[in-house]
């Protein structure tokens, strides 16, 4: 380990809480910035949001600086194991996100929360700072990260309970009043409706599916009806549940010969290599996954769509070509539900919100309120 103590980390953390509180942070989460040392968290090497390995021993001072930054912080690659694609599986996550979850979910004093995806132990000391340790709970899956979690937590004197599982299953306490999950689901599990006495909140990064393009900060509200509802507050992305991650590979019709073929004077990539368009459009459109991939011969990567519920799939190319293939012509899905967004008024991901239907097992994404339902998942109760 280097030598850090050379360096005070009292003004970078100072710093850190004054850009949070710039950006519109209350006051009484920005301070847990100034109170919990982000670096006592931090593995001795990790890596930057633009993948710069910052290794601890070899330059102390950037190391500890950086961990001040408002950026996620990768801990973790490819779940641990050596000569992976160096693939992010756990991070401390952007500490400007980490105060946005935490006012999303609005706890009040002595409330109890379970937190899922204890990752390096650094959300769960905030909440530790902010409730007491004897109201956190948090969940691990990775059972070397959870325990150098623990190791952390207790050296700097916090003392949640620290729990190795799968988070999506029910974990102990058998009921807390906030869940902020550090994990992308698509499927909320009904295990957090369980745990969740009378009113409660979920907190959670959602995606329509592990193959849709980006993701939403929900915030749900349950009643103790077996409901959880809510909108979602900007956009939002985080690594998936372990669970639920996406099975990878392209879909396994791309290569196929398509039975409608046409050629547009643009380039009809364009909504799904935007960001802000691709979510939109996840958000309005069901039961879609997509990708890119680039052809022998091709100058640049064609965008590839497939359906989730049967077997349709198109293929849209740089140089202007549509194909479509299958029940659903999904471009021209996408084409007529673009239009339908234009005539609603361009409605931001603000608009949006989802429903968990634990009795009728389905969740039913909506826009301007729950009585406008644009689409709904049945699922099975488990
Ligand atoms: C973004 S990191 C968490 C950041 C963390 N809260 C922090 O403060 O450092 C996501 C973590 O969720 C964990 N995870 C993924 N799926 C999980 C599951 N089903 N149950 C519990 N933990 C899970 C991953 O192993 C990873 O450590």
């Amino acid at each position: 380990m280097g030598n850090t103590t050379t360096m005070d980390y009292a003004p970078l953390a100072a710093s850190l809480a004054g850009r949070l509180r710039d950006r519109g942070t209350p006051e009484h989460i920005a301070k847990l910035f100034v109170r919990v040392p982000r670096h006592r968290f931090l593995p001795d090497v990790y890596w930057t949001e633009d993948r710069t390995r910052v290794d601890r021993t070899d330059d102390p001072a950037t190391w500890l600086r950086t961990a001040y930054t408002d950026q996620a912080l990768t801990t973790q690659r490819d779940d641990g194991r050596d000569g992976g694609m160096g693939v992010p599986t756990s991070s401390s996550s952007a500490p400007s996100v980490m105060a946005r979850m935490l006012a999303a979910a609005r706890i009040e004093p002595d409330q109890r929360v379970l937190e899922i995806g204890t990752g390096t132990g650094f959300n769960a000391a905030l909440l530790a700072e902010l409730l007491g340790s004897r109201n956190v709970t948090t969940i691990e899956v990775d059972q070397a990260l959870a325990e150098t979690a623990r190791a952390a937590l207790y050296t700097a004197g916090y003392t949640p309970d620290v729990v190795i599982g799968d988070g999506e299953q029910t974990p102990r306490p058998a009921s807390v009043h906030r869940i902020i999950a550090t994990c992308t689901v698509s499927r909320l599990p009904w295990s957090w409706l369980d745990q969740l006495r009378g009113r409660g909140r979920i907190v959670t990064p959602w995606s329509p599916s592990p193959g849709a393009p980006g993701g939403v900060l929900a915030a749900l509200d349950t009643h103790g009806t077996g409901l959880a509802e809510g909108g979602f507050e900007g956009s939002l992305a985080f690594m998936w549940s372990r669970n639920q991650r996406r099975p990878g590979g392209p879909a396994p019709d791309t290569d196929a010969h398509p039975e409608h073929v046409e050629t547009v004077a643009e380039d009809p990539r364009g909504p799904w290599l935007d960001g802000e368009k691709s979510l939109l459009l996840s958000l309005l459109m069901p039961d879609w996954t997509f990708g890119m991939r680039m052809e022998p011969g091709a100058d640049e990567p064609h965008v590839w769509l497939a359906s989730t519920r049967c077997s349709s799939w198109a293929r849209v190319h740089a140089d202007g070509r549509v194909e479509q293939d299958g029940e659903r012509l999904l471009v021209q899905e996408a084409r007529t539900t673009w239009q339908w967004w234009e005539h609603k008024d361009r409605p931001g991901v603000d608009r949006f919100g989802l429903t968990i239907d634990r009795e009728n097992a389905r969740q039913t994404v909506w826009l301007d309120g729950p009585q406008h339902a644009l689409w709904t998942t049945h699922r099975q109760i488990t």
